[in-house]
């Protein structure tokens, strides 16, 4: 297992539509996962797609324990989420700051459904559906947004709210997706 290099926007591979996985229990899956978690980890992220290590299929992980340094970070269970479908529930949406890993150094603030239901496969084809909301929903968003080629700067209203993290905001830690 090892950590990948992730890449970074400009790169078109980001840009690109991900392809269904077509079969689950496989070595070369769970090496996918593997590799995914360990570049995360290494980096620090919440969550991460295939395509960020340019690998064209429909995974994701995503995850974030509580962590006293990101206090009103909510907890998001570690999840592995293979070929999704995601439902908005309801129409509200809400504005957040999000960061990417695709995305150095850099934060932007990104509209995204508040309440949303979600579909997929873990990596052994267990079904998952759930129901989120928030901050658990914004990363699933994000991450599921990778799958369709789409980067979170795409999605700023007022590229006002888009800048580097030392200068938007001093001093503080950040995660990204
Ligand atoms: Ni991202």
């Amino acid at each position: 297992m090892a950590i990948r290099p992730v890449l970074r926007m400009g790169d078109p591979r980001l840009l690109e539509q991900a392809q269904p996985v077509p079969r689950f229990d496989t070595p070369d899956l769970h090496a996918l996962v593997a590799d995914m978690q360990d570049t995360m980890q290494a980096l620090n992220g919440a969550g991460l797609a295939a395509p960020q290590i340019g690998i064209g299929l429909q995974v994701v992980i995503f995850g974030v324990d509580h962590n006293p340094r990101y206090p009103e970070a909510e907890a998001v269970p570690h999840t592995v989420l293979v070929n999704p479908v995601l439902t908005p529930m309801g129409n509200e949406l809400e504005e957040a700051w999000e960061g990417c890993l695709s995305v150095p150094d850099m934060r932007g603030l990104v509209p995204r459904y508040k309440d949303l239901r979600y579909r997929g496969f873990d990596q052994y084809g267990k079904a998952i559906d759930r129901v989120v909301s928030g901050f658990h929903a914004r990363v699933v968003q994000h991450e599921c947004d990778h799958l369709a080629g789409i980067l979170y700067p795409m999605r700023i209203h007022d590229l006002r709210n888009f800048g580097f993290i030392d200068e938007l905001f001093p001093g503080q830690d950040i995660i990204d997706e």
